[in-house]
């Protein structure tokens, strides 16, 4: 029988997935054999002559079947890196975004310059990812996160309870604020953070079918000009947001002017502030209450 070593798996997988399209083949192929060989990156290249055995085998051969038909790998193995945490994914939340990461750094600089205890609002949480990564990064702050998906606030949970932050990050399901009794639960928060689904109907047709296809669209789908979820934030934000509070936002790559445009028209902020991000796209906006 055909022995099957690491090294010559990882070669086979990297031309696979080549063929098929795969995104980033010789990482998807480390990343999976790593989870069916219960390991670290770094032991594939120590181990390169380990011969896998026929179980593992098997179960390689059907990820790889999923991955080749364009299943995100995240999905795969249940876990991505996040702000350089290891964050619990399913199929009922979106998978963590480096580019959301710039939304974390822009909360963490905000609340380290505060230097009060600070409470934080993260709506649409999703895997938790940016609540979690504050939460790891500002010890002073009390985090409530909220979401629509109930299945998608068990992940949330779960990975809240793997980063032992369940005292601080506290779990509400529902529509945006809904969940949140204004002045009964907070006095209002410092800062409120958000990703919330922003891709507009056309984009929706256009993109790859790894997230058309698998990624809940519900975490995606922001309305026909994706700025439906904005607009109900900017008109229900006030009574949430402390005197001098700050709203960031993570933004789609060219709706900078019009979401500094509904901010504006609110007359609630001041000093907006559009960012973009390292391959030049809109990303971040940075609004301070006035
Ligand atoms: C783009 S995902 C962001 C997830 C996570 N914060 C992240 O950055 O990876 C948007 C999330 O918003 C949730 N969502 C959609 N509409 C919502 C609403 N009206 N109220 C609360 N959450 C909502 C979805 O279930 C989804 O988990």
């Amino acid at each position: 029988m055909e022995q099957w070593t690491i090294q010559k798996l990882l070669d086979w997988m990297n031309g696979y997935f080549t063929e098929k399209t795969v995104d980033a083949p010789r990482l998807t192929a480390e990343l999976l054999l790593c989870h069916v060989l219960g390991c670290q990156r770094i032991e594939l290249y120590t181990n390169f002559d380990r011969v896998v055995d026929q179980a593992r085998l098997a179960r390689l051969r059907e990820l790889v079947k999923r991955c080749a038909e364009h299943e995100p790998v995240a999905y795969l193995v249940g876990r991505c890196e996040f702000y350089s945490l290891a964050i619990k994914v399913n199929k009922s939340c979106l998978i963590p975004r480096p580019e959301t990461e710039l939304l974390v750094e822009r909360a963490v600089d905000f609340l380290r310059a505060r230097q009060t205890t600070a409470a934080v609002l993260d709506l649409c949480t999703g895997s938790g990812c940016v609540a979690i990564a504050i939460a790891k990064n500002v010890a002073d702050c009390s985090l409530t996160a909220t979401d629509v998906s109930d299945d998608a606030l068990s992940i949330a949970n779960a990975n809240i309870k793997t980063h032992a932050l369940a005292e601080r990050i506290r779990l509400l399901c529902g529509d945006l604020f809904d969940p949140i009794v204004a002045g009964l639960d907070e006095t209002g928060f410092d800062l409120i953070v958000s990703n919330p689904p922003y891709v507009s109907a056309a984009e929706f047709e256009t993109l790859d079918k790894n997230v058309r296809d698998y990624e809940p669209r519900q975490a995606l789908y922001g309305g026909i000009d994706g700025l439906d979820v904005y607009r109900r934030i900017a008109e229900k934000i006030d009574p949430f947001l402390k005197p001098d509070g700050a709203l960031i936002l993570e933004i789609g790559y060219a709706q900078g002017p019009a979401i500094r445009q509904l901010l504006e028209q609110t007359a609630l902020f001041k000093n907006i502030k559009v960012e973009k991000d390292h391959s030049n796209n809109d990303r971040i906006v940075t609004a301070h209450k006035a």
